[in-house]
Order: C-alpha cells, then sequence, then structure tokens
C-alpha cells in the first residue's frame, strides 16, 4: 500500500496547521476525511441541494437515486443480502436506540452486555431496566479485559431477548469472539446486536457469514461524514420491529385516526434525512473499497507493535488490555501513575500538533469499576506512519519527563 500516495486525498495530512505538520492519532473518535468524500457532500449541496423520496422533479429524483446507490454499496459492504436492510441513522447511538425502543422488550427479558461498552450500549438498558423492569446483565472480562466465552456461555438461557455488544472495544481495541457468541445466544432463542462502530473501519465484517441479527456503526469513524450512520437488520426482523420514530416519508398515507407505514427502509427512515451525509457516506465505502480492509488492519497492527514496545519502557506506565498488541487492532490506551493523561494530550498537541485522545471515551462505567481516573488513547488508521509514531514517541518520553 502506498501510503504517502494516499496521504495525499486527505487535505488537512497535506497542509498541516499553521505549516506545521499534523500527526492525527484520534481515529477511533473520527478518522479524517479524503476530497472525494468531501467533494460528494459538496457536490450534492451545489448541484442537487433537494430531498429524496418525495419530490418528482429532476433534482429529487437524482437524490433518490444517489441515496439509493450508497445504500446499495453499504449493504455489498458488509455482505447484506438485501438494500432494505440498511437504514441510515445518524451515528451508532441512534441505531442501538432504535433496536431498544423497537424490540418490544418487557418486564423480566435479559440483554447481556460485556463490562466495557461505550455508554451508548449500556445507558438504554440501564434506562429500560429502571422504566421497564428489563434485567441488565454483564459478562466480566478476563483479566487481560479479553472477552470471557466460559463466563458468557453460562449466563445465557432462554430468558435472555437479546445480546448487544461491543464488537471492537474503543478503550482498548479487542475484539469479541462474535461468531460464537451469536452462535451460543441463538441456541437459546436471543438476538444479538453488535456494536461495529470501531470494528468496521478495521477489519471485513459480513452480516450473513456471521448470522448476526443487528448491526450498528458510524460513518464518521470509516472516512464518511459526521453525523452518518447505518442499522443492519436481518429483512424479517425489521419487518416485524415497530418503528420507535414516526412522522414524515415513514407512511404510505395517514387519515386523521390513522396511518399506513411505508416499507422497509422508509418506516425507520423519519423525517427530512442527512442526504448529503448519505451520500458522502457511499463515497467513503468505494474509497474503502479501493484501499483494502486487510490493508488497513496491516499497517495499524505494524504502527501498534512498535508503539506498544516503546510505551511499555516508560516508567510506571500501564497498557490498558492485553500486553500483545496484534489483540488491540490500532488501539493503545495506557496511563501513567500520578500523570494526568489530559496534561498528556494537551502538550503533545500544542509542542507537535500530535491528537491523541484522553480521558474516558465514554467508557466511564469501567473506569469506575477498575478505580482507574482516565487513559491516554492512540488510535491509528492506514494514513498514520512509522515516522509519525516516531516522532510521537519521542515527545511522549519528553512529555512523560516533563509531567513526572
Ligand atoms: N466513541 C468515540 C471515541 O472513542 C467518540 O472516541
Amino acid at each position: 500500500m502506498d501510503i504517502q500516495k494516499f496521504k495525499q486525498d486527505f487535505p488537512l495530512l497535506q497542509k498541516g496547521i499553521k505549516g506545521k505538520p499534523v500527526v492525527y492519532f484520534d481515529n477511533a473518535c473520527q478518522t479524517l476525511r479524503p476530497l472525494s468524500v468531501i467533494e460528494a457532500v459538496n457536490q450534492y449541496y451545489r448541484e442537487y441541494p433537494a430531498c429524496a423520496g418525495r419530490s418528482v422533479h429532476k433534482l429529487g429524483e437524482l437524490v433518490t437515486k444517489k441515496c439509493d446507490e450508497a445504500r446499495k454499496l453499504v449493504a455489498d459492504f458488509i455482505g447484506a443480502k438485501r438494500r432494505e436492510e440498511i437504514i441510515f441513522t445518524r451515528n451508532t447511538t441512534e441505531g442501538i436506540n432504535l433496536v431498544a425502543h423497537s424490540l418490544g422488550l418487557k418486564a423480566g427479558d435479559v440483554v447481556i452486555t460485556t463490562d466495557k461498552e461505550h455508554n451508548s450500549n449500556l445507558v438504554p438498558w440501564q434506562r429500560l431496566a429502571q422504566k421497564i423492569g428489563i434485567i441488565h446483565k454483564i459478562v466480566p472480562s478476563k483479566k487481560d479485559n479479553t472477552f470471557d466465552l466460559e463466563a458468557f456461555t453460562e449466563m445465557v438461557d432462554e430468558k435472555v431477548k437479546l445480546v448487544s455488544m461491543v464488537l471492537t472495544s474503543n478503550l482498548d481495541g479487542v475484539t469479541i469472539p462474535a461468531l460464537e457468541i451469536i452462535k451460543i445466544t441463538h441456541r437459546h432463542g436471543g438476538k444479538v446486536l453488535l456494536d461495529a462502530a470501531q470494528a468496521i473501519p478495521h477489519q471485513q465484517i459480513n452480516v450473513r457469514k456471521l448470522d448476526v441479527d443487528f448491526l450498528a456503526f458510524s460513518g464518521h469513524k470509516m472516512l464518511g461524514p459526521s453525523g452518518t450512520g447505518v442499522l443492519y437488520g436481518k429483512y424479517k426482523l425489521l419487518e416485524e420491529l415497530e418503528p420507535f420514530m414516526v412522522g414524515g416519508d415513514t407512511v404510505e398515507y395517514s387519515t386523521y385516526k390513522d396511518h399506513k407505514f411505508l416499507p422497509l427502509p422508509e418506516k425507520f427512515e423519519a423525517g427530512l434525512q442527512n442526504y448529503a451525509g448519505i451520500i458522502g457516506l457511499g463515497a467513503a465505502v468505494k474509497y474503502l473499497d479501493k484501499i483494502g480492509l486487510e490493508n488497513i488492519a496491516k499497517q495499524e497492527k505494524k504502527l501498534n507493535r512498535f508503539v506498544t514496545k516503546e510505551i511499555e519502557k516508560l516508567p510506571n506506565t500501564t497498557i490498558i488490555g492485553p500486553s500483545d498488541p496484534a489483540l488491540r487492532g490500532g488501539i493503545v490506551s495506557f496511563y501513567v501513575k500520578g500523570v494526568d493523561p489530559h496534561q498528556i494530550a494537551l502538550i503533545l498537541d500544542e509542542s507537535s500538533n500530535i491528537m491523541i485522545r484522553s480521558g474516558q471515551h465514554c467508557v466511564h462505567s469501567w473506569f469506575h469499576a477498575h478505580n482507574i481516573q482516565a487513559s491516554a488513547r492512540v488510535s491509528f488508521y492506514f494514513y498514520n506512519t512509522l515516522e509519525e509514531v516516531e516522532m510521537f514517541i519521542t515527545n511522549l518520553q519528553r512529555t512523560v519527563k516533563l509531567l513526572t
């Protein structure tokens, strides 16, 4: 993979900030966007800024066609059987909420998550537990923060209606054994929802091979525009679900008394949509197809191996998750005893335009349970290089020395 060539597609990497290069290591939050995505968004606003699915004029027709193409691209990208199984959302959070509020869960129904869920896959279940009495169970991870399949297997029974889990953790980069989890859950009659926000930009996911029931992900972590997301669901399941957000463009007709919902996917896409974003997401998928997810994963692994070795040499420093970087994808989350991770992130940014994330990464529950204040997190993407990692390490060593 010619990284220098691909780097040219990212304006920020070309221009830098105030003439100084940018080292962007906050890809788990949002990736950068290539020109093709930016141009697709701009083209919508410049040339055909109209509504899809409503107006019969040529602009309306063009938006409908472009959004439909984007839906097909996304469907093919994840191996979905039909494009109607792709529901456009604003983000992963919305996809998870859609399932939480449409599945018809009742008091006593069990929902299982892991112990390191993003708030988006924790708070919805806590609210349903408080409001309607579902039972939320949590599988504790192993000591090294990897998934405990044995503990999970013991927990699943016929009361489990949904297993909703983060496929790749934004905290430490660990991926769970989804195939086994899905098989076990199905054996007991439950459904599985995967939060794939952190997985989909880095690994090939085939929903049919996995036989997963629902898959939620965000566009902005996979080169797409902010505020775009997808909920995949098996056609039959989606057909049976009640939409939880209703209104414009979800119904075929209405009277003063009643209404009839449109078929999939419209019944779940209420109100005027983010057409520019959807079309931009289609462009992002095309770009990812061009690069190849296996090439992305390979580059991240290489960088993670190198950075892990160097971080391990720092005094009083702990890496969250397994010590083997191959098990942490493109993420290294670490903390240095007595040092505020926000200070590390601020100094790296101020001194050398190196951007990492610090804090609890929306996984507050895990940090509270482990009595750890916060971490500094480096998250890579394919446009990151060994030279950038070397620069990061030199600056990190200096920063840690300064702060201890
Ligand atoms: N979940 C995103 C992150 O980990 C926002 O940075």
